[in-house]
């Protein structure tokens, strides 16, 4: 097929734009409080190891493998893999679509939350009790997942405000939006986090913090959860499986594209930030482990607690803790903005190469539909919809579509072609071992994963009944698969392969 001409495609202003936006969407939530949590959980330090592993072997031979789709095809994802196997074009489909109609739609709840508690920090309005005040009054917990009870009004105010900047930054484009946006964004998040690190390393306790947090437990590397928890963690902070990477690559000039060099840069920019978020959560945990003369296993709790709880006690034992808030919940807050307009897009952009539709119409359309989509999560039973939904779709959708995309590529087309334009466009030059990598090795090792992952999936999920897990999870999955048919079915706007060839 002939490599098609990127004609009137929307181009990124600079290379060093593209990687920002990259390193924007890869840097989000997940980095600041997840990784950090996941680490103590599974081994301290020991944790490093499979992450490490997963970021080499995995994550930059598939950051790479999917800049080079979206650059060689010139599409987002959907129409990127149908002009690889026209059959594969649903594959693109699911990703953006279980993305957008899912991840994106609690992403900007919890977006919501760290909003509401940037003001709550102001007055430390949590009181002395952060676990009654987040659980009880903020989210106002309903008993389970069948009771959905009402929507939580500040949560549905947070969530407007994250949805009108979401939409204006996505609605003025590539250039004047997204790369703009992240222009300001990822400088302003390395000044906060960098404020945090330092403050946090000069609290007393902060040595105790730092040991929970980096000292190895190797028995951990015995368990197989570790490694489910490392690749999991893996593709949702380098946002792979998602179809932003494709789509962000097809907006680089034809020529001037580094994209081994831009996918390592991004990736270690990715990894780094989180191992040193991680020095400013865990240091002011051993603060406060030492001002509450409490074991530091007492006061780190579950991965939403962390944030919202944990951190909130030892902000209000801290002097000067209402601007550490402050800064805390806006860096989560800039974090996770440059992450959910790249959903955005990743999904504007499909819609805008196979309906041929206008931008604007097209953003304000979906930036609509995410806030209703996202109702559900505002509600008193929202915090366990959330992390069932969030369960099911980071393991089986994420983790699935990374596998699908290495067979496509791997066995369905001729990754040589493939290898040879990405070492064309890129200053390292990618062996053979990388296309060994993407046909044999990241199947087998996804492969077992999901394998492990579904033998642990016969506990069900955090004691869920049975009928939440599925009736949730299970379908939403299943819904999402069939909306992706559903726009494969459709009559493609545009010629498939466009004739030129530029390079
Ligand atoms: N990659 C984004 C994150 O880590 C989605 O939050």
């Amino acid at each position: 097929m002939a490599i098609p001409s990127s004609g009137s495609r929307e181009i990124w202003g600079s290379q060093f734009g593209f990687v920002l936006a990259a390193a924007g969407s890869a840097i989000g939530l997940g980095n600041i409080w997840r990784f950090s949590y996941l680490a103590y959980e599974n081994g301290g330090g020991a944790f490093l190891i499979p992450y490490l592993s997963a970021l080499f072997i995995v994550a930059i031979p598939l950051v790479i493998m999917e800049f080079g789709i979206g650059h060689e095809r010139i599409g987002s994802a959907p129409l990127a893999f149908a002009r690889i196997r026209k059959r594969w074009e649903w594959l693109g489909w699911w990703a953006v679509i279980f993305v957008m109609f899912g991840i994106v739609l609690y992403y900007c709840v919890i977006i919501s939350w760290c909003l509401n508690y940037l003001f709550y920090s102001v007055t430390l309005a949590w009181g002395n009790d952060p676990n009654t005040f987040f659980f009880q009054k903020f989210l106002n917990l309903s008993d389970g997942p069948g009771t959905v009870g009402t929507i939580q009004v500040p949560i549905l105010v947070g969530l407007l405000v994250i949805w009108l900047l979401n939409w204006m930054i996505v609605y003025r484009g590539i250039r004047g939006g997204i790369e703009l946006a992240n222009k300001i964004f990822m400088p302003l998040l390395f000044v906060l986090m960098t404020v945090l690190v330092f403050w946090s390393l000069t609290l007393e306790g902060a040595g105790t913090g730092l040991r929970a947090y980096l000292v190895p437990d190797f028995s951990a590397l015995a368990r197989p959860k570790v490694w489910i928890d490392a690749f999991g963690q893996i593709f949702f902070s380098v946002s792979l499986g998602f179809g932003i990477l494709i789509a962000y690559a097809s907006y680089l000039p034809r020529n001037k594209a580094n994209l081994t060099r831009n996918a390592v840069v991004m990736a270690l920019m990715n990894s780094g930030f989180s191992i040193f978020a991680g020095l400013a959560v865990f240091s002011l945990l051993g603060y406060m482990a030492v001002q509450t003369q409490s074991p530091i296993e007492g006061v780190v709790t579950q991965s939403i607690g962390l944030a919202f709880v944990a951190y909130p006690k030892a902000i209000s034992l801290l002097p000067g803790g209402a601007v550490f808030g402050v800064l805390f919940f806006a860096s989560l807050v800039v974090a996770g903005l440059s992450s959910s307009i790249s959903i955005l897009e990743a999904f504007t952009s499909a819609i805008m190469d196979k309906f041929s539709l206008d931008r604007r119409w097209v953003v304000t359309t979906i930036s609509v539909i995410g806030l209703l989509g996202g109702l559900v999560f505002t509600t008193q039973g929202g915090l366990f919809w959330l992390d069932i939904v969030d369960h099911f779709l980071t393991l089986y959708g994420l983790v699935v579509v990374g596998l699908l995309e290495a067979l496509l590529v791997g066995w369905l087309f001729q990754i040589e072609i493939l290898r040879k334009h990405i070492n064309t466009v890129s200053s390292l030059h990618l062996g053979a071992w990388w296309s060994w990598l993407i046909r044999f090795v990241i199947p087998m090792v996804l492969i077992v994963l999901l394998g492990w992952s579904l033998k642990e999936e016969l506990r069900p999920y955090a004691d869920y009944s049975w009928s939440a897990l599925l009736g949730i999870g299970g379908l939403w999955l299943l819904i999402t698969i069939l909306a992706a048919l559903v726009f494969t079915w459709q009559p493609w706007k545009r010629p498939l392969d466009a004739p030129t060839q530029e390079s």
